[in-house]
């Protein structure tokens, strides 16, 4: 019998993890990847969406990508709010210069191009509008694009399944002390997103701080010898390079691949170990800018709206990886 494959749509700021996100997708039969969409996140989305075709073309994948939104709906309209961004770059104890994403992947130039004549926005409303089946969304940078989708056309819910985010800190935050990356660049497209009505699953920090790459996994790739394991390897050892000088975390030498835990628990919630459904908020603007605020009252009457997940099994998540990985080896 052949497998029923959920249809998801990829919306993506391309970076490092993202770029194994996407991979991790593209080499699951389970799923059928309707289109990708860029946004600017980790870089700007000329280089997201270059990435992204990039790394589409290394696994020789015909998917429509989409370019999509250049700035933040309007956390850049108040300069003062963006002068604490964290930087992607920085420079290690040897000297040597270090990033969590370099400005262009480390792969050939794409050959093709992203869909002409549209953008994220316009695309998600026309796709959404006329799907004949649900479709889950899976968004792991900035939330902009969909959020002024739903805005201009709330009617496109009807053929949303669920979403899955890659969002948030509860005890763990990124950017400023309060705030996590995605959420930190548009606050409000968070708050949006948060409250358009679906069913949504929130990857925070607090469960991708255990999905890690280490050492051991980096040789893993570099003993494949081929351009799938040369890349992967690069993207980690970029990440552990940039994680121990920049953002040492728990312990050293940790890679976290946060985007891809949202493709793992997809293909195996059983990866999360730890979940909650929560009443969760956006503060936008102030000391506390791009803050997810959990409501954990025991008594709270406000409507729950997302399953927030607090904890991976970290060797089924590294092991999940790796193994879909290694089918890019048959292509
Ligand atoms: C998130 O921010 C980005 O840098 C990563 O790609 C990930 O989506 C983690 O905070
Ligand atoms: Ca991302």
């Amino acid at each position: 019998m052949e497998l029923k494959k959920r249809k998801l749509i990829l919306d993506v700021d391309t970076g490092s993890d993202d770029a194994l996100a996407i991979m991790s997708a593209v080499l699951s039969p389970e799923f059928e990847i309707v289109g990708i969409c860029t946004v600017n996140g980790n870089r700007p989305v000329e280089y997201t969406t270059e990435n992204t075709l990039r790394v589409l073309e290394l696994l020789k994948a015909d998917i429509p990508v989409i370019r999509g939104c250049a700035t933040p709906i309007t956390a850049t309209l108040d300069p003062l709010r963006k002068m604490r961004q964290r930087s992607n770059d920085g420079v290690n104890e040897e000297g040597k210069e270090v990033t969590y994403h370099t400005e262009y992947l480390p792969l050939p130039p794409a050959t093709k191009k992203a869909v002409p004549g549209t953008n994220a926005v316009c695309w998600y409303i026309d796709t959404l509008m006329k799907a004949e089946e649900k479709i889950t969304l899976v968004m792991v940078g900035p939330l902009t694009n969909f959020a002024l989708a739903y805005r201009a056309e709330p009617e496109i819910m009807k053929n949303v399944e669920e979403i899955i985010l890659m969002s948030g800190g509860h005890d763990q935050r990124n950017s400023t002390a309060a705030s996590e990356y995605n959420v930190f660049i548009d606050p409000e497209a968070t708050a949006i997103v948060l409250n358009c009505g679906a069913k949504i699953t929130m990857m925070p920090l607090d469960a991708t701080h255990k999905a890690n790459m280490r050492p051991c996994h980096e040789a893993v790739f570099v003993s494949w010898k081929n351009p799938v394991g040369d890349f992967v390897a690069a993207e980690i050892r970029g990440r552990l390079d940039a994680y121990n000088t920049m953002q040492p975390l728990h312990e050293p030498d940790i890679a976290p691949i946060h985007d891809a835990l949202c493709i793992m628990y997809l293909l195996d919630p059983s990866v999360i170990t730890k979940m909650k459904h929560m009443r969760c908020d956006v503060i936008c603007g102030g000391m506390a800018d791009g803050m997810t605020l959990f409501d954990t009252r025991h008594f709270n009457d406000a409507p729950k709206n997302v399953y927030v997940c607090l904890d991976t099994d970290e060797e089924k998540f590294a092991s999940m990886l790796i193994d879909i990985l290694s089918r890019s080896k048959d292509l």
